[in-house]
């Protein structure tokens, strides 16, 4: 039988934690085979609500679930962790400025990366999913030194999947005969979702969804905006922000990292830009990539017209902005 792999996540009594630690006691994550051990983080206040999910765990009695700790001590929880889930943040409140919340998300994540820095296990994979997504992870990546930068991204996952989604819809297709996608740049209303390279498995072969969506018009502007806008979307309708579909691609994001990409299919993942597509280096941004042995790569040589060009750079802008917010927020 396999190790137990040691899974943390923060903020774990909240609603996405909620719906997302039972994928992962299922195997969801890391495969039906993979037994697993539990990590919840949160914070004093939401104390009896996260032992209230551990109970919950205990009672879901799920065979691979080898053990649970919950608690508000980010030592205790990032000891010995193999992948990091980091889900717990500062929401934004009604009549606060930006630069108020990402001062405390600054804040948590520079002690955060600290803790895990020096109590993870040796090669832990981070994901961030808490907003701003992809400059917590920056901030986390700054102050864990020691972690190598490619151990630590941010989900886009989920509008990646939105975009499958949308796609699927508009074709009256299965959504699992959609793939290549892209979601480039910031988890934010700026960020790019593009079809260019996107394709479906037809019973005639694969088409190109350019060729197979006539609608141009939908495509350059309702697609993008409807993923664009989506968790907005969700929001309006639920009265709280999207928990299942975040968990779920949470769990695909790091499926796929860990276990690989399936041969021709890429998938999207905040990274440290290396300066690809000629993105400033030095941000985490969403990029196509594919998986292999543990390791992502980003997808070279796609050819990017001018209307995706601006697009790329517009959110590369807003990134490279939140990132100098960020940096003010530690003077
Ligand atoms: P929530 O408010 O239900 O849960 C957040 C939890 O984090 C709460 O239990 C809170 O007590 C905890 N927390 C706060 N500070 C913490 C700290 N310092 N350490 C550990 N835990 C802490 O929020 P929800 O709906 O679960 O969303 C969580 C985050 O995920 C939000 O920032 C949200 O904006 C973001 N999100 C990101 C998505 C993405 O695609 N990247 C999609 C959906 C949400």
């Amino acid at each position: 039988a396999k190790d137990p792999v040691r899974v943390l996540v923060t903020g774990a009594a909240g609603q996405i934690g909620y719906a997302l630690v039972p994928m992962i006691a299922r195997g969801v994550m890391l495969g039906a085979d993979q037994p697993v051990i539990l990590h919840m983080l949160d914070i004093p206040p939401a104390a009896e609500a996260l032992n209230g999910v551990k109970m919950e765990l205990v009672d879901a009695a799920f065979p691979l679930l080898k053990g649970v700790v919950a608690t508000t001590d980010a030592v205790e929880a990032c000891t010995g962790v193999n992948i990091a889930v980091m889900v717990g943040g500062f929401p934004r409140k009604e009549g606060m400025e930006r630069k108020d919340v990402m001062s405390k998300n600054v804040s948590i994540y520079k002690a955060q990366a600290s803790a895990l820095e020096k109590h993870a296990a040796a090669h832990c994979k981070v994901l961030v999913v808490a907003n701003p997504a992809n400059t917590n992870a920056l901030i986390l990546k700054e102050f864990a030194p020691s972690i190598p930068e490619k151990n630590i991204t941010c989900l886009t996952r989920l509008d990646h999947n939105r975009a499958l989604g949308q796609i699927s819809e508009k074709l009256n297709v299965q959504v699992s005969d959609v793939k290549n996608v892209i979601i480039w740049g910031n988890h934010s209303s700026t960020q790019y979702p593009d079809v260019n390279h996107a394709t479906v498995n037809t019973p005639s072969g694969e088409k190109p969804v350019r060729e197979l969506v006539k609608d141009d018009a939908w495509l350059t502007s309702e697609f993008i905006s409807i993923v664009q806008q989506r968790g907005a979307a969700i929001i309006k309708a639920r009265k709280l922000s999207s928990a299942l579909s975040a968990a779920s691609s949470a769990c695909d994001h790091i499926r796929d990292w860990v276990l690989g990409t399936p041969q021709g299919t890429w998938v999207s993942m905040g990274v440290y830009s290396d300066g690809s597509y000629n993105v400033p280096a030095g941000l985490i941004y969403s990029f196509p990539v594919t998986c292999h042995s543990g390791e992502w790569k980003i997808v070279q040589g796609l050819s990017i017209d001018e209307f995706s060009r601006k697009k790329l750079d517009l959110t590369a802008e807003e990134l490279t902005e939140e990132k100098a917010l960020a940096y003010s927020c530690l003077s």
